[in-house]
């Protein structure tokens, strides 16, 4: 059951379409403080919290200080607050289960037993929100009803759960064929290949690069011969250039943010000063969004959302202040608080909370000053796309994810975990993001594998790509200064080989619990909490998660270790891939083991009588057989079943009823 609360006048995040009427009843758990703009819970010591989406730290968020401001932050650490998405769901679970969204777009802080460790706080910067208190049988239940009310997630096509190769730095064309050639002559599997800024004409949205990628359409072409889609980034700021068509129509139409003064905000993005779409004005959303015809035209059929925060490097009237400040010191000695306000002055130049202060959206011909509404602006670029795509291609799924959202963006689009490093605590963090994401109906998701800041090393990837094999979005990206990291630059070919191909094998089985969560509105991935609810050791698993309806997984996240130490919580089927193309199959008990599992070993754990259909694999989506599926299973009963989802891939019909049949292994 969901209620609903009403405090003030919230600003529209459209966040949910079909609202409930409001409850009469009081709030229950919470104590809520319009004072202090606070709600609060007392948390027992047992309690676990689920939720808020895209942060740092484990799957259970007790014990530290979270804000919902998206950032920009290429340096997240354990101690980062703020990452790119604003996610405010979450779930209590203890003597009490309940969830709790609240719905505004501005700042919201959520202090988890930080301050006192059972006291839930959480902070609004202004009293206008929507509250949803949410009560179910379960947390599975729980989840369920919300995902219901904020709708369908984003679908993505079928290639795009095949594996990726980025980098920022495939500055041609023929960057782009090197690597195309390298996987085809090492037999590595491969769908696509990103395109970072290089591709851009002097890194201007919707434009490409006339001498580094000449005739696009006929590259795009020659790549889709080969079963290859390109997919461009699109970035949040415009450059501000006279001649730019994209630039003067926004100008000439009112469609970028303004000052308080109604000039157009200047901010500086990759290209240097940039005007900013107002994502918010309905007119300027569509327009900004008709712009991706421009690719769509050229044989694109699927894009990434960066910068989105939006991201400013420098404001450029914040800019103008500095350097005045900064004058001010010329020829005199620095004491220490002369040294830290002028060195914080520059620290503190980008993604600035005053700068976010300085402009202003038109939102249904009201001016709605930026920080009000930060948190939306990402979700609204996305939304522009999404629409678009519904306008101009409405029968096809388009490719799509973006760096920063807020819920409701879900619908639009998938996201990735954003600038992470090459760093295994990453790796982990990366598993413990997926079941909070999935919570908040991001369903195609996943990290840059290997990790996209700092120097990778050969046993990261593998390690990290033995992760991304189950994650929708399955895409190996890097910073344009950090070690290479495509698979063929390393030693073990074999290795990489075996595991991507393996993401090709187990592509039946992932995309069918792909489509069905996202259709059934559940969670592919789930803390073993959700699913066995009655044992207290599941519940404090931090690295181990459900995969649909029926495997376990365990990554390795830990350098030079030989294996790991996993919990069973009933008995299940381990499932040995090796390099070598053997497979061990293993029956366990409930209970703690230590798994040995080799740098190129794939293993899983099937759960008692559950079946997972496999292919034989292959080199691209397209080769691998739907239809004539293995089953790997773990059957004790007469029988066991699943459901088996599988489409074209490409178009919208969901509902067909015969995308969905059992399948059945016996003992
Ligand atoms: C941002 C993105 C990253 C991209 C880079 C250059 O940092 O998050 O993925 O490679 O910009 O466009």
């Amino acid at each position: 059951m969901i209620k609903r609360y009403k405090y003030g006048n919230m600003i529209e995040t459209e966040a949910i379409l079909a609202k409930p009427e409001l409850s009469s009843d009081e709030v229950s758990f919470l104590t809520v403080n319009e004072e202090t703009k606070t709600l609060f819970y007392k948390m027992t010591k047992d309690d676990h919290i689920y939720g808020l989406g895209e942060h740092v730290r484990g799957i259970n968020k007790r014990g530290w200080f979270y804000e919902s401001k998206c950032r920009d932050e290429p340096n997240h650490k354990e101690d980062t607050c703020a990452l790119y998405g604003a996610h405010n769901f979450l779930v209590v679970d203890g003597e009490e289960q309940f969830g709790i969204f609240i719905d505004y777009p501005g700042i919201v802080s959520f202090d988890v037993g930080y301050t006192r460790s059972n006291d839930l706080t959480i902070t609004l910067s202004d009293w206008n929100f929507d509250l949803y208190m949410i009560s179910g049988e379960s947390l599975k239940d729980i989840v369920k009803q919300f995902r219901q009310l904020i709708g369908r997630s984003y679908i993505a096509p079928l290639w795009g759960l095949g594996h990726g190769q980025s980098r920022w730095g495939y500055v041609c064309a023929d960057d782009i064929r090197e690597v195309v050639k390298k996987y085809k002559e090492l037999e590595l599997p491969l769908d696509s290949v990103y395109m970072d800024i290089d591709y851009m004409d002097h890194l201007k949205d919707f434009t490409i690069h006339p001498e580094r990628f000449p005739e696009f359409p006929k590259f795009a072409e020659e790549m889709k011969a080969q079963n290859i889609r390109l997919v461009p980034i699109i970035d949040a700021g415009v450059k501000i250039e006279d001649g730019y068509s994209i630039y003067e129509e926004g100008a000439k139409n009112g469609y970028f943010c303004k000052n308080a003064d109604g000039s157009i905000f200047v901010g500086a993005v990759w290209p240097g000063k940039c005007a900013f779409p107002d994502m918010l004005n309905k007119d300027a959303r569509e327009w900004f969004g008709n712009n991706y015809k421009i690719l769509l035209d050229q044989g694109v059929e699927g894009f990434w959302n960066d910068m989105n925060e939006p991201s400013i490097f420098y404001a450029e009237e914040h800019l103008q202040e500095i350097q005045k400040h900064a004058d001010s010191y010329t020829g005199n000695q620095l004491m220490i608080d002369h040294y830290w306000t002028y060195k914080s002055m520059f620290d503190g130049m980008s993604n600035n909370a005053d700068d976010y202060k300085r402009f202003y959206h038109n939102i249904n011909g009201e001016m709605v000053r930026h920080d009000k509404v930060h948190n939306l602006f990402g979700y609204n670029m996305t939304r522009a796309a999404g629409e678009a795509f519904e306008r101009l291609c409405p029968d096809k799924r388009i490719l799509m994810f973006s760096r920063a959202s807020y819920i409701g963006m879900h619908r639009y689009g998938g996201i990735w975990q954003g600038d992470n490093r090459s760093w295994w605590s990453h790796l982990l963090m990366n598993l413990q993001m997926m079941p909070s994401l999935n919570m908040c109906g991001f369903i195609y998701t996943g990290a840059d594998l290997g990790g996209f800041g700092s120097n990778t090393t050969e046993d990261l990837m593998l390690r990290w790509m033995a992760l991304g094999i189950y994650t929708p979005l399955m895409r190996n990206h890097s910073c344009v200064d950090s070690r290479r990291q495509e698979p063929y630059l390393f030693e073990d070919i074999d290795g990489f080989r075996h595991i991507i191909g393996m993401r090709y094998k187990l592509l039946p089985y992932i995309y069918s619990e792909y489509m069905k969560a996202a259709l059934d509105d559940e969670m592919m991935f789930r803390p073993l909490a959700f699913e066995y609810p009655d044992d207290p050791l599941a519940a404090r698993v931090e690295d181990q998660l459900m995969v649909g309806d029926g495997m376990m997984i365990a990554p390795v996240y830990v350098q030079n270790a030989q294996g790991r130490y996993v919990y069973l919580p009933e008995s299940m089927k381990m499932i040995r891939f090796k390099k070598d193309g053997t497979v061990d199959e293993e029956i366990m008990e409930k209970g703690h083991y230590y798994v040995e599992i080799d740098l190129t070993d794939v293993v899983f754990f099937v759960r008692e009588n559950h079946v997972i259909p496999m292919s034989k694999g292959g080199l691209r989506v397209d080769d691998v057989d739907f239809e004539n599926v293995e089953l790997i299973s773990y059957v004790t009963a007469e029988e066991a079943t699943y459901e088996y989802y599988h489409d074209d891939g490409l178009s919208k019909d969901y509902e067909n009823p015969a995308n969905r049949t059992i399948l059945r292994a016996t003992k």
